[in-house]
Parts: structure tokens; sequence; C-alpha cells
């Protein structure tokens, strides 16, 4: 992945104009990109060509962006949901070229009232949403969707469900095909991943 002066200007310009400048910074986190930098890196192993990708809990808008600018997974289009009213524009912005030409939309709902229709979707925000939203969640994803999540063991208060370990979470996903699961030790958790479909 690599990032052009174009795009740079857009991401600094996001984190500008945001409600919350600090706050938007902390999706700059080094272990929050080290994860997306991870999850791209699996993920290429796996996905469809021209994929289209919709990614539930997308904050605002990097991990998007990151794939757009993974030329070797040459994504198509990009829907980017989240339940925060804050982050949709914040996103537009962090995707301001792609929004342009029409490939990059941000959507403000709840990822538990989506029936996406994309070949792959994205749910990073795991850790954010409850078992029985879970299972609300996977039960309206298609059987040929590649689906890809993450969570973690950070026990904060905005985390609703974490996971002790990699077999916790795979319990959790209940995802009937698993093609990858893993883990990775970051200077505050371990990220979980795993990609199948239901
Ligand atoms: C703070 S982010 C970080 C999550 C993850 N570590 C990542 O980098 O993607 C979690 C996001 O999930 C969103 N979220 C929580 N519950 C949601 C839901 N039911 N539907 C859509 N978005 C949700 C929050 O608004 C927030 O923007």
């Amino acid at each position: 992945m690599n990032i052009d002066t174009e795009h740079l200007h857009h991401w600094m310009n996001a984190v500008r104009i945001s409600n919350n400048p600090m706050r938007t910074l902390d999706a700059f986190w080094h272990g929050q990109i080290k994860s997306k930098e991870w999850l791209i890196s699996e993920l290429l192993n796996y996905s469809p060509a021209r994929p289209t990708i919709e990614i539930h809990g997308g904050w605002v808008g990097v991990l998007a962006s990151m794939l757009f600018q993974t030329t070797k997974l040459n994504a198509q289009s990009i829907v980017s949901v989240d339940i925060d009213p804050l982050c949709q524009y914040v996103a537009e912005e962090m995707n301001r070229i792609e929004y342009s030409e029409n490939r990059f939309r941000a959507e403000t709902g709840d990822m538990c009232n989506r029936y996406p229709v994309t070949s792959i979707v994205i749910n990073t925000s795991c850790e954010h949403i409850t078992q029985e939203q879970y299972e609300l969640w996977l039960s309206r994803m298609f059987d040929d969707q590649l689906l890809v999540l993450q969570s973690n063991n950070y026990n904060i208060p905005e985390h609703v469900r974490i996971a002790q370990n990699l077999e916790e979470f795979k319990t959790q996903s209940k995802l009937s095909r698993i093609v990858f699961s893993g883990e990775i030790d970051l200077p505050l958790y371990k990220r979980y991943m795993i990609i199948g479909s239901k």
C-alpha cells in the first residue's frame, strides 16, 4: 500500500474538519493501523477479483482508504457503515477521491439492520456488539459472501463482547467455514481475525 500526497491531503483534511480531531486521530494509533495492514495482507489471499466491499463499524473510513490504495486488491467499490452520524462526513472526506468517482459511500446506520449484497463484508468492530446483535447480523449475511471479522481482548467499557483468546472468538463467530484465523500482539491488547463464511 502506498499513500500518495493527494490521498494524504484528504486524510489530514478529514481530521481537520471532524468534530473532534483528537478522537479522529485515534483511528491512526499504531495498533489500529497495524490491525488493518494485517487484515489487508491476509484478505489478499482469499479475495475474489474486483471485490465489492461493505465495512461495518467503518468508523472514519481509514480501512476503506487503505483498501482502495492496495492496488493488488483492485476494489471496485466500498460502502462504510457506522452507527455514529458524525463518522459519515469524515469518512467521505477520508475517501474523497473514490467518493468523487462513485466508488465510495459512507452511510449512517446499525450494522445489524444491513442486508449487504457485496462480495466481501468486513466487520472490525465485533467487540462493539453483543452476542445477540452479532447473531442477528450474521443471519443477514449470504452463504457465498467472504466475511472478515476482527475482535480483541481489550477490556474497556465500550467493548461489550471481547474474547479472551482466538478459540473463544471462533466460538462467538459461529462461522461454518473458516479459511483463516490468527492473532497478533499489539502493545495494549491482542487482535484476533477470522476470514470465512456463514
Ligand atoms: C471505535 S471503532 C473501532 C473498532 C475497530 N477496532 C476498528 O478499528 O474498526 C468502533 C466503531 O463501531 C461503531 N459501531 C458500534 N456499534 C455499531 C453498530 N451496531 N453498527 C454500526 N457501527 C457500530 C462505533 O460507532 C465506532 O465508530
